[in-house]
């Protein structure tokens, strides 16, 4: 994807719309039959015979220049997500900073998973510098925490979730920078839209065990994030 302009990379996931219905964009909330209300740059010169598009598989209608410059917003990666019903079109990824994920298996086990030993995935990230793909590039960040410990149980379905949450760290999906809701502090690394078990033998924080939904609940946070078991599999 790399090398196509937005306009190319916006295009790939839409139908062309000849008559477009008696609706309103709902990134813009004009007409769709009428021209974009997004006048930002970069956005010019889309004509008016595929000023509207259809994402091809949820089917949701808008804008073509409204797309365009709801990607322009993102972190620009070749992906996109329709702002209604949050299908993926692309590899999603995201802007978490440079760092390391590790796993081993300890052997103990998880109040509410009795019958097997527990998993511990130790993510470290250092403090840095914000890219451009971040709040205030330039500008430094914190980490605070680091390393942080978390817990599954080695069992088939903790087995699959780690599968996936590695797949989410090479796609920068597990951390991002922003504000923390815990403790107030701006430009820091924060966890990202994907639930982790930070208490081992107690949950005082609410965020331990026992918790019988957890594995599903992280397989759906996962999967709002475009990553399942089935888009991993190797492909020919
Ligand atoms: N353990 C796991 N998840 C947490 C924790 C925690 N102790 N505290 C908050 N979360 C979840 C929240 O439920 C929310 O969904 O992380 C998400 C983002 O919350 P923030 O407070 O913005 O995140 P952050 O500042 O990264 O985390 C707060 O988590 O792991 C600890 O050391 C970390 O004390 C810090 C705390
Ligand atoms: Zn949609």
């Amino acid at each position: 994807r790399k090398g196509k302009t937005p306009e190319e990379v916006v295009k790939r996931y839409l139908q062309k719309v000849r008559n477009p219905p008696e609706e309103d964009c709902t990134i813009c909330m004009e007409a769709l039959a009428g021209p974009s209300g997004y006048k930002g740059p970069g956005v010019g010169g889309i004509s008016r015979a595929e000023s509207v598009g259809r994402l091809a598989q949820c089917g949701h209608q808008y804008h073509l220049q409204c797309l365009v410059a709801m990607y322009n917003n993102g972190n620009k990666d070749g992906s996109l997500q329709c702002p209604t019903c949050k299908t993926i079109y692309g590899v999603k990824t995201g802007n978490q900073p440079p760092g390391k994920m590790e796993y081993h298996v300890i052997p103990h086990s998880l109040p509410g998973h009795p019958d097997c030993k527990t998993i511990r995935i130790i993510y470290n990230i250092p403090p840095g510098i914000q890219g451009p793909e971040h709040p205030n590039p330039g500008k430094p960040f914190t980490a605070r925490g680091f390393p942080r410990h978390c817990y599954l149980p080695d069992s088939e379905k903790g087995r699959k979730v780690l599968r996936l949450l590695l797949v989410a760290w090479d796609r920068r999906l597990i951390f991002s920078v922003g504000t923390s809701s815990t403790t107030g502090e701006s430009d820091t690394v924060i966890w990202n839209e994907v639930h982790h078990k930070t208490e081992f033998g107690s949950n005082l924080t609410g965020h331990g065990y026992p918790d019988p939904g957890h594995l599903d609940n992280v397989l759906e946070e996962l999967k709002a994030q475009g990553i399942t078991e089935e888009e991993c599999l190797p492909r020919d």
